[in-house]
């Protein structure tokens, strides 16, 4: 049974790992442990007592709760912080009841990873109430049991008389013994996102986060305490990863009795919500990982359980067609017939998805204008929307399309019909990025514009994909729609508005495969993913960036949520120049594959080299977008990188090596392969023979010339 109560303690168990929770005599709740697994009745309550200590501070701050509040001897971040109607923030919650149910349930208005049969996992609900303001708050569990990947989120309500105004709630807040660890997150920048970050975590407190309205580009919803010791392959890791894609707050903290805390959840600069007497808010839900084997076997847990639990819909396990997009091959200069020839070229060459990318609509011939006029331009498309699509199709080739739903250019229609259609404060100016405002998609009537715009460009273009950009980040983040005393709600009824979109339409063109995209990946979140199965991982399309971009977002997210594309050179972005072989041998590897080039400039060579990389993906995508994945040599700082696909039963493996820099006089790399059977025999695609030992224990070993140079060879095992 994965969850078990007895004596006052819940232990949750699932894979190789189990999290106890204790209810203590004063009802108050406990984290007793988390970590690698331990038989059901383990773990004794009094670990988690200071036996006669004497200190300055009250027990209360040294307990490992697992729901710090504050204004009773707690002085580090609240997991709930509620202001009541008598004026202070004492919250005092202590257990009444609890249940034990088997599956998963979904949560209201929010993404969340789910179930397919209620046997996958089991949930547990504790109840815990302060009676003198009325406040209650539900934590929900579920863990999985073959994965032992828990998710955490909670329900707040305001059961009492009075309105309560809460100003804090963390998805999760997670005691951890011992202060010897490593922070672990993913930061960056518009085209250099999710470069892994480790630092000691020393004695304080390390905060990430996130205020723009969006999870951003330069944090992710992700964190990690790694033990000392922990690599890729082993070591101790405890990450969290947040389901959901507007701000947040992530951090980890030491006290004074030398033990950590990590937490995630909603960023109380930008975040407050009134709760009126029988009023509820739900968090959103939180994973926790633990990995005993290092930061792969973490990444393995959460890459399984977002692709198949966290994705969904008629895309989610299938192969994702080839594409070429025109954004770098045209920018905004392009009409039908150069589109057409585009993707006709593209045909020839084995591409199965034509992608029209910006400025097809209104007047858009720079950034300037236009969004939110969703009626094609008729001086580049003079047959709509529909005469573009129909000759695609013509070429047996599937249709797709760009939109931005969520912006609106104040040089548009749209803008001059409805200016209160944006976030802003009355009386200041609306600050433009990129020339554009966003949206209030708190209101239900901007909703509905959103959700029938994009419904009938969908409609009409008969798009077999649409790649849903967002381009900027929130200023003035606030709806004059609200009231005065809910404004500071703006940001988290944006993003409950944006997934009510996404699931109207999501729900409403089941066969349409969705890619998000943020300033590429600006957005790059599991809240995105449930919606949409693939994001485009960056802006940045140069092959070596795209090396540590693809690392770096591999910490957490499955391959088969990153777009990856082959793009022109020199690279529009870093001016490098690589080698046709290179950009598609890291693409290719990369996820969702496609090219991002005016194809019909190519000469006869390239286009040759071209077919040869695209039946190279669609070889390998099965592999690629499904296999168990694992970084192997990290590109930060080094002259090679290095990862591998296993596929599921194991007669497959894919090894991808490449090189940045060359270096005179070194011997061939050789790097160690890992989950392979150490007894069969592996045949590579020369016909050479090894054995799964020698390249396990050995290494894969691999001659690579020059800088900027590739080998990915494909391992079938011999039966
Ligand atoms: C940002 C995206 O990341 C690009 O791929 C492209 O679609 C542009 N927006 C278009 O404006």
């Amino acid at each position: 049974m994965p969850i078990v109560y007895r004596n006052r303690v819940f232990t949750l168990s699932g894979g190789d790992i189990s999290y106890v929770l204790h209810v203590n005599e004063d009802g108050k709740l406990m984290n007793l442990y988390w970590g690698k697994r331990v038989p059901d009745h383990a773990v004794h309550p009094e670990l988690s007592d200071y036996p006669g200590f004497a200190s300055f501070d009250l027990p209360v701050y040294w307990l490992p709760s697992e729901l710090p509040t504050l204004g009773q001897g707690w002085y580090g971040t609240p997991a709930v912080d509620v202001l009541n109607a008598q004026g202070d923030h004492v919250v005092d919650l202590r257990v009444t009841e609890h249940r034990i149910i088997p599956g998963k349930k979904g949560l209201p208005g929010l993404p969340a990873v789910y179930t397919e049969e209620d046997g996958e996992a089991c949930s547990l609900e504790i109840d815990l109430a302060d009676p003198l303001t009325g406040l209650a708050v539900t934590l929900q569990y579920a863990v999985f049991e073959a994965s032992g990947a828990i998710t955490r989120s909670m329900r707040i309500i305001n059961a009492g008389p009075d309105p309560l105004s809460l100003r804090g709630a963390l998805a999760a807040s997670v005691p951890l013994w011992g202060s010897d660890y490593d922070v672990l997150h993913l930061k960056g920048s518009w085209a250099r996102e999710r470069t892994p970050v480790r630092t000691p975590l020393g004695q304080g407190k390390y905060e990430i986060g996130s205020q723009r309205g969006a999870s951003g580009h330069e944090e992710n919803p992700f964190l990690a305490l790694c033990g000392k010791g922990a690599g890729e392959h082993s070591g101790e890791v405890w990450g969290v990863s947040l389901v959901y894609s507007g701000s947040f707050l992530a951090g980890a903290s030491t006290d004074n009795a030398g033990n950590s805390r990590l937490y995630m959840g909603m960023n109380p600069q930008v975040f407050s919500w009134l709760l009126q007497p029988g009023e509820s808010f739900q968090t959103p839900e939180a994973v926790l990982v633990y990995s005993s084997r290092g930061l792969n076997g973490m990444s393995r847990i959460y890459h399984r359980l977002y692709r198949t639990r966290l994705a969904r819909g008629f895309w989610r396990d299938r192969p994702r067609p080839v594409l070429i997009n025109n954004w770098e091959g045209t920018y905004f200069d392009f009409d039908e017939e150069k589109l057409y020839r585009i993707a006709r070229d593209g045909k020839e060459l084995g591409v199965e998805l034509f992608v029209m990318d910006d400025g097809w609509f209104g007047r858009r011939n720079s950034d300037n204008c236009s969004l939110g006029d969703w009626t094609a331009n008729p001086s580049k498309l003079p047959r709509g929307l529909a005469g573009l699509s129909d000759r695609i199709h013509g070429l047996d080739m599937l249709f797709g399309i760009w939109m931005e739903p969520e912006m609106i250019s104040p040089d548009s229609d749209l803008f001059r019909a409805h200016p209160d259609w944006c976030l802003h404060v009355p009386g200041r100016a609306r600050t433009e990025e990129r020339n554009q405002l966003i949206l209030d998609l708190t209101r239900k009537e901007v909703r509905e514009y959103v959700t029938e715009a994009v419904s009938s460009v969908l409609r009409e273009s008969r798009a077999d994909y649409l790649k849903w950009d967002m381009n900027r980040n929130m200023t003035e983040y606030f709806s004059p729609a609200l009231p005065p005393e809910q404004r500071m709600e703006s940001q988290h009824r944006y993003m409950l508005g944006l997934y009510e979109i996404l699931e109207e339409i999501t729900r409403n063109f089941p066969h349409v495969l969705f890619e998000s995209c943020s300033g590429g990946g600006g957005r790059f979140d599991p809240g995105m993913l449930y919606y949409m199965p693939q994001t485009w991982t960056s802006d940045n399309t140069d092959a070596v960036s795209r090396l540590g971009i693809q690392y770096g977002t591999s910490i957490v997210y499955p391959i088969s949520a990153m777009g990856a594309h082959v793009s022109a050179v020199p690279n529009h972005q870093c001016r490098r120049t690589t080698s046709m072989e290179m950009r598609g041998d890291v693409a290719l590897c990369g996820g969702a594959f496609g090219f991002e080039l005016d194809v019909t400039s190519l000469s006869p060579e390239e286009k040759e080299q071209a077919r040869g990389v695209i039946a190279r993906a669609k070889e390998l995508r099965g592999l690629v977008q499904q296999g168990i994945f694992r970084r192997l040599l990290s590109p930060f700082g080094a002259r090679y990188a290095a990862w591998q696909f296993v596929r599921e039963d194991g007669k497959q493996a894919l090894i991808c090596i490449y090189r940045i820099l060359s270096e005179a006089n070194m011997p061939p790399v050789r790097v160690k392969m890992h989950g392979l059977d150490p007894a069969a025999t592996y045949r590579d695609e020369t016909g050479k023979l090894y054995s799964g030992a020698s390249l396990m224990y050995l290494g894969f070993s691999a001659c690579i010339p020059g800088d900027f140079g590739s080998c990915v060879m494909l391992l079938e095992k011999v039966e």
